[in-house]
């Protein structure tokens, strides 16, 4: 491709970032040609560009060749990014909900008009995960995926070690530009969960919708719960995670305890960190700033540049691919509650632990993952759940009953 036009819809965090970021990049023959925004009232950060409010201006100006979508809402991004690759012109998108609800339909939108349609900036901000699955690793010598992949929730969980409170660090990572405009879909683990749809089509060339995974976030989480990490010297990192196993795939978003000596036990703030897990080469770790203006940008940055050799997505993966999601497994995990009784809501298949005090509880052990699969965590504020640091249950033992009891009253 010659001169890449680019028409621009959304001029926010991102769209200015890469305003900047564009500026600065003399070696890439790409230029913003228009610019459209959806609010003619909004202040923006940068005042002296001229920005358009009718779709069309892009859609119908045939010089463009590039559109990048970086606009809040999934659902406009779905008309606009549909219609973009209809009149044939590339599409580079940061938005993970549109590709991961409407994935199928959008690759095939793009292939029939021989266009790309290219998303690295929709995974982990500037980790160039998605290509690196894409190109370097085989189907079947990847064993594993975990990834923090959610800046937000990041966030949060690193202030709440330095004693802020959930709602202080949301504020504060919205401020900074980190959380999506509805933040329910950061800390209910949604975003992650968009994204890890994203790595399972590039990592086993799985094709799912999203209501298929579960999804937990942390907004149940207590400080209680912070402090049973904090006591044992381990970490809470919400993960989205995909193992194989023989022709079944594992896959969920949850809040896990690590121990120290876990790669991402570091991963802070708003950082982000994909371990890849591969025969041979073993475990491999992408770490970068997972959200925020310029980093999500440079992402963008890369996409645009690629498609100067009309680099496109080729899914190959998905043509050999054999794996189906499994739920037969059961996971070690910690359920903590203020409420003693809701503990006993959920059926255990062996107990490791149990603590009762007078305000906090908590049970350790085994659980089926259909029996966690069927309830809705995010809308249960009296309870909160961690895998613990050996996650899996490899062995199923149908033994019944706990090792260790622990009564306090304080
Ligand atoms: N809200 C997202 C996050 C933005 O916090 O990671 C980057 O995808």
């Amino acid at each position: 491709m010659s001169i890449l036009k680019i028409g621009l819809f959304g001029f926010g965090c991102v769209g200015t970032g890469l305003y900047q970021v564009l500026n600065q990049t003399n070696q890439l023959n790409a230029r913003i040609h228009k610019i459209v925004a959806k609010n003619p009232h909004k202040t923006r950060s940068i005042q002296d560009v001229e920005i358009l409010f009718d779709p069309d201006a892009i859609l119908n100006d045939p010089e463009i060749n590039v559109v990048v979508e970086l606009i809040n809402s999934s659902e406009e991004a779905y008309q606009l990014v549909k219609e973009a690759l209809k009149r044939k012109k590339n599409v580079v998108t940061a938005n993970k909900k549109l590709i991961a609800e409407h994935f199928a339909e959008l690759i095939d939108l793009a292939k029939e008009n021989r266009v790309s349609l290219l998303y690295e900036a929709a995974v982990a901000g500037s980790i160039p995960i998605i290509r690196n699955l894409e190109e370097y690793y085989n189907n079947d010598t990847l064993s594993r995926i975990e990834g923090i992949v959610n800046g937000t929730t990041n966030y949060i969980l690193t202030q709440a070690n330095n004693g802020i409170s959930y709602e202080d660090a949301l504020q504060d990572a919205q401020e900074k530009g980190f959380a999506e405009a509805d933040p329910t879909l950061d800390v209910d683990g949604f975003d992650a969960k968009f994204k890890l749809v994203l790595l399972l089509k590039h990592a086993f060339g799985l094709t799912i919708k999203p209501e298929r995974l579960l999804n937990i976030g942390i907004r149940n989480l207590k400080l209680k719960d912070v402090q049973f990490a904090n006591e044992k010297g381990w970490r809470i990192k919400l993960f989205a995670k995909a193992i194989k196993r023989d022709n079944g795939l594992i896959a969920f978003v949850a809040p896990q305890l690590i121990t120290k000596d876990h790669s991402s036990f570091h991963v802070d703030d708003e950082f982000n960190a994909v371990l890849v897990q591969a025969a041979f080469a073993d475990k491999q770790l992408f770490y970068g700033k997972g959200a925020g203006s310029f980093p999500t940008a440079s992402a963008v940055l890369s996409d645009i540049s690629a498609l100067q050799y009309n680099y496109q997505y080729e899914y190959r993966k998905s043509a050999s691919n054999i794996l189906e999601l499994e739920d037969d497994f059961s996971l070690k995990v910690y359920i903590g509650s203020e409420n003693a009784s809701s503990l006993y809501d959920i059926d255990f298949e062996e107990i490791d632990d149990i603590f009762i005090g007078k305000n906090y509880s908590y049970r350790i052990g085994n659980v089926k993952f259909q029996t966690i699969k069927n309830i809705d965590w995010n809308k249960r504020s009296d309870m909160s759940l961690l895998l613990l640091p050996e996650e899996l249950i490899e062995q199923k033992s149908l033994k019944s009953g706990y090792n260790e009891l622990n009564i306090n009253q304080n």
